[in-house]
């Protein structure tokens, strides 16, 4: 399969972690005969400083021109602590969500068997979890009307859905759950909101186009304490944009790390792949930065062209290098770091051999490999 992907790796972290996914993908091209052709372009801050927009055009017509978009990372400090600028990072990031209608955002929630006592959280609770979050992504209060008064003591955003909105991210949704474990949740504010209460009203309206799927409701506060106390019970979250990018930073405590969340975003035209953490400024060239939510996003990506051995692959390989160790400080406490590069390196090399690597893995793990 021949794929132009969209390299928009950003700030902070983002280019140290997407060049190991781009990386990976390269060995996958390379086992599996694909032709995947990578074009970068600049988002966020670095691409303010060089142009003063955010999102360039030439960004943007790239991004529209690729069949997928790798993206990194964006921020940074100088835009957080300053409340007045007019133009930040992150308004590259929500143009190109809206303007590529990438209206649904997937993010899978795994508790890995390897990472149980890495996780704040007491194992028996993790345990077993398997979650994957539909965030709405293109609407809301991220999108609504914003306002500032002249003498600038009053602002709102406005939080609005219409019933297309809520309509074409339910159908996949459930369309998820009929492939996993047959659960939806609607997480809400149904008890306060009337946007929240037109999300239920539709989507109990196409429970009914598939009934195979237990529907469940949970008000947002509830589901917040129920993502620590018993996140084991969520198969399929379906959620607004706001309630999603919460819910979703608060269940990736139950992997260990932030740095293991990888995302998809999804519309009719377009796809864009990216991890859900941050630019993490303070790692920023350190090496520290923990590159396998831009791997497993890159894996989403193969997923999403029905490249599902390759991905499978990726996931495998992942896997080897949390079991033995080959992770990043965030799971890791040996007194020797691995850089991100190595996790990087390793993953690179599971995909180039994936049947006789095995001999290698021990002198990887002591750091002795001649590979990396
Ligand atoms: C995310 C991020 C973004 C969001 C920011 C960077 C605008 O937190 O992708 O979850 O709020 O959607
Ligand atoms: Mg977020």
């Amino acid at each position: 399969m021949k794929l132009n992907i969209a390299v928009l790796s950003g700030d902070g972290i983002g280019p140290e972690v997407t060049a190991q996914s781009i990386k990976v993908l390269k060995a996958i091209a390379l086992q599996f005969n694909h032709t995947f052709v990578f074009k970068e372009a600049v988002v966020g801050a670095i691409a303010i400083d060089k142009t003063g927009n955010p999102l360039p055009d030439k960004t943007l017509e790239l991004c529209k021109s690729a069949d997928a978009i790798l993206f990194g990372a964006i921020g940074d400090p100088k835009y957080d602590n300053d409340p007045s600028a007019k133009v930040r990072p992150e308004q590259g990031l929500l143009k190109l969500r809206k303007v590529l209608g990438l209206y649904a955002n997937i993010r899978p929630v795994k508790a890995y068997e390897t990472l149980l006592d890495k996780s704040p959280l007491k194992r028996h609770i993790i345990e077993g979890t398997d979650i994957s979050i539909y965030r709405e992504l293109t609407g809301g209060i991220y999108f609504g009307e914003k306002q500032l008064s002249e003498d600038g003591n009053t602002a709102s955003d406005l939080c609005e859905y219409s019933r297309f909105e809520i309509e074409r991210i339910a159908h996949l949704a459930f369309k998820a759950a009929q492939t996993r474990r047959k659960k939806l949740t609607l997480v809400d504010k149904a008890n306060v909101l009337e946007s929240s209460r037109l999300w239920r009203r539709v989507v109990t309206e196409l429970a009914s186009e598939y009934p195979d799927i237990r529907l469940e409701f949970l008000f947002v506060d509830n589901a917040a304490m129920q993502m620590i106390l018993n996140p084991s019970q969520f198969d399929v979250i379906l959620t607004e944009n706001m309630f999603g990018d919460i819910i979703s930073d608060e269940a990736s405590v139950i992997g260990g790390s932030i740095g293991l969340l990888a995302s998809a975003s999804i519309g009719d035209e377009h796809a864009m792949f990216e991890p859900i953490h941050g630019s993490y400024p303070q790692a920023t060239g350190k090496g520290i930065a923990n590159p396998i939510a831009s791997i497993l996003s890159a894996a989403l990506l193969l997923e999403h062209f029905g490249l599902h051995e390759e991905a499978k692959l990726i996931d495998q390989a992942v896997e080897k290098s949390l079991k033995l160790q080959i992770t990043t400080p965030d799971l890791n406490d040996a007194t020797e770091k691995i850089s991100t590069s190595k996790v990087g390196n390793f993953i690179e090399d599971f995909i180039n051999n994936p049947t006789d690597s095995n001999k290698n893995f021990v002198n990887i793990h002591l750091g002795q490999s001649t590979i990396i």
